[in-house]
């Protein structure tokens, strides 16, 4: 079959996995092909167990798989053959030289650009989908720019903004699509190609457009918005755990306002995930960078906020527990950064176990998606640590429980069960308030939420 466009993807994770799959979904007439250097992520992408998992996710892969969707390994022959060409490449923070620990590590991205500027043959538009620090499509512009012969490249920045957990729902309704180019008259046409592809499902004035560096710093700046918001609600449930106020009724109240809405003011054991504190500290240090200290401060107490918010869960742990987890058994239900994905990258369970396990406590993980994950991430880490699938297994014959992660399957627990199998005193610890406080209080638990009057038989032992 001969198809209209062919676009390619570079980067085969979760962002180029699904966003990818979306466009040959809503594009049957064009040929999308991913491909990545991890050969054994390509292998997954063709099997019938996908490397990432999303709801609705396999279904989409079902349908366009090997019709119009492909995944495939042989890049360089994938960049000569494709004139729209998605880079979709991890941008990790930095861990050595210059900027460790805060700016973005762009070696992925640059050689991305080696690899397409060596192999292509013909015009290309190049589309920076990967989350970049301001001002890195020029650097993309310059090593393309070193082309010999008369082939030109056109990059555009276009953000990603959809969320693990729901991503295929964000992608096929987005709130926005973001296109950045360039102002000249090759900019503007291959900014038009890009927009053409979305509109076939989004709807046109969704589709904004805005210079090359507005796009690249809009996306930062919107991880960094979002982040803020639940560092602002987390700060306060500590204030409320000292004032017998309620976080659940103080973020109700306040995002009806509609000025402030609704959303992102979830009181949580702080924000996971890979992009948030990534962003952010990338943020802080091209702030620091353009000498604006006191833009970078403020925006990397967000990210203090965050760490001080799993301390003083931890700490709580510790404290209501009589000063002692050396020997008990806590199990950490959810372990994923967030529901309805198995991805644990930054995730809170990780810094969570490692204290649990440095207090001698005996952990056991539960999570209907993300144990593989937990395994790898706790490989190194010593102590007794043990991963049961099934909540009512895992939560046998410990001392307490705390839930990391939102899954809904933990509204929908039998917590009179799960009492009868646990030590007593029996404790929960719920870091998301997702359960029924008073319910389980009711059954015997000690049971603390975050940023509400603990429900505890302890109450002296248990002020943080
Ligand atoms: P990921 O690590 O899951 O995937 C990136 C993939 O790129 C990896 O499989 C890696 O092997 C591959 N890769 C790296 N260098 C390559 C090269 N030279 N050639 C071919 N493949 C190469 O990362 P991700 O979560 O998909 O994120 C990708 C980008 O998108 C990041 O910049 C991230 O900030 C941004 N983003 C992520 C999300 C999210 O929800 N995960 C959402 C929006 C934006
Ligand atoms: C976030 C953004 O929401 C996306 O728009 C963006 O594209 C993406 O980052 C990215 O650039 O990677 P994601 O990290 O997948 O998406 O998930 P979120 O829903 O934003 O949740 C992030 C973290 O904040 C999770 O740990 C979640 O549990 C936590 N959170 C979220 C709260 O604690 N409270 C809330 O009210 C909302």
């Amino acid at each position: 079959m001969k198809f209209k466009k062919n676009i390619l993807c570079i980067g085969a994770g979760y962002v180029g996995g699904p966003s990818m799959a979306m466009i040959a979904h809503k594009c049957p007439d064009y040929r999308v092909t991913v491909v990545d250097i991890n050969t054994a992520r390509i292998d997954a992408w063709n099997s019938s167990e996908l490397p990432v998992y999303e709801p609705g996710l396999d279904e989409i892969i079902k349908k366009t798989r090997g019709k119009n969707l492909f995944f495939a390994k042989d890049i360089e022959n994938q960049i000569k053959e494709n004139d729209i060409i998605f880079v979709s490449v991890n941008t990790p923070t930095k861990t050595f030289g210059d900027g460790a620990g805060k700016a973005s590590d762009l070696q992925f991205l640059e050689k991305t650009a080696r690899q397409i500027l060596e192999h292509s043959q013909s015009p290309k538009i190049v589309i920076e989908k990967s989350t970049l620090p301001v001002k890195t499509a020029l650097a993309m512009e310059r090593i393309l720019a070193s082309a010999k012969g008369k082939i030109t490249f056109e990059v555009l920045s276009n953000p990603e903004f959809m969320a693990e957990g729901s991503a295929m729902a964000d992608l096929e309704n987005p709130d926005r699509v973001l296109i950045g180019s360039r102002e000249t008259e090759s900019g503007l046409k291959a900014r038009a190609q890009l927009a053409d592809i979305y509109a076939r499902w989004v709807p046109v004035e969704k589709i904004i457009t805005s210079n090359i560096w507005s796009s690249e710093l809009s996306k930062l700046v919107a991880n960094a918005f979002l982040a803020q918001r639940v560092s602002s609600i987390n700060s306060i449930s500590a204030l409320c755990e000292k004032t017998d106020a309620d976080i659940s009724e103080v973020a109700k109240a306040v995002g009806m306002d509609g000025r402030i809405g609704s959303k992102f003011l979830k009181a949580s054991i702080g924000f996971g995930g890979s992009c948030f504190k990534k962003d952010i500290l990338n943020l802080v240090y091209l702030c620091s960078y353009y000498g604006l200290q006191q833009v970078a401060d403020y925006w990397e107490s967000v990210v203090k906020i965050n760490e001080y918010q799993q301390d003083r869960f931890i700490a709580n742990i510790l404290g209501s527990m009589f000063n002692t987890l050396a020997g008990k058994k806590i199990c950490v239900l959810g372990f994923s950064f967030k529901a309805d994905t198995g991805d644990t990258r930054e995730s809170p369970a990780i810094y969570i176990t490692r204290k649990l396990l440095a207090e001698h406590a005996e952990v056991v993980i539960s999570d209907p998606k993300a144990l593989k994950n937990a395994a790898i991430d706790l490989a190194s880490d010593k102590g007794k640590i043990s991963y049961i699938e099934d909540p009512y297994s895992a939560v046998s014959g410990c001392h307490a429980l705390a839930i990391l992660t939102d899954w809904e399957l933990y509204k929908k627990l039998d917590f009179q069960k799960i009492f009868k199998s646990m030590v007593k005193p029996a404790f929960i610890f719920d870091g998301r308030n997702i359960i029924d406080h008073k319910k389980c209080f009711d059954i015997g638990f000690n049971v603390y939420p975050i940023g509400k009057p603990a429900l505890s038989r302890f109450e002296d032992q248990s002020s943080v």
